[in-house]
């Protein structure tokens, strides 16, 4: 399968932003990972960054025709973004929502997300972990597995 890991604004500064919320590990530490987890279990990992909201619903639009599923950190976009979560309602390929802190324990404004009702699922407060354990899950949904 294809998967695209796709980041939203400021997580390209991972690393160095608040590394008491978001630890230390950059993003293309985090991008690198995600493509030997991917190579391990035959997937093949796109890696995507963007600040600018249009430019990633551009990425989820195009992701429906190049791509089997999504890894999605959309990042402060989570909370306010329409038009995120209706680029992935018409794209019609699944997304595992991501977050590296736990956004349910944090400020209020953060608890609302516009992607969790149109994803498979969410994995936040795992830190860098949650993108490969979100691989993990998009790797399991599409091939069908049950328990
Ligand atoms: C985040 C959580 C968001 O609330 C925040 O705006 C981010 C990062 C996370 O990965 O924990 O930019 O998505």
């Amino acid at each position: 399968s294809k998967i695209l890991v796709l980041n939203g604004p400021n997580l390209n500064l991972l690393g160095t932003r608040q590394p008491e919320v978001y630890g230390n590990t950059t993003l293309k530490m985090i991008e690198e990972a995600c493509t030997r987890h991917g190579e391990k279990r035959g997937l093949k990992v796109t890696c995507g960054q963007s600040n600018h909201e249009g430019a990633l619903i551009d990425a989820i639009h195009a992701a429906r025709k190049e791509q089997d599923g999504i890894v999605l950190n959309a990042g402060a976009y989570t909370h306010t973004s329409v038009a995120i979560m209706d680029a992935i309602s018409s794209a019609q390929v699944p997304v595992v929502e991501v977050h590296l802190s736990n956004i349910h324990a944090r400020e209020t404004f953060r608890h609302k997300s516009f992607i969790a009702p149109v994803a498979i699922g969410q994995i936040c407060g795992f830190g860098a972990r949650g993108y490969t354990l979100a691989l993990d899950a998009l790797a399991a949904y599409l091939q069908g597995e049950t328990l």
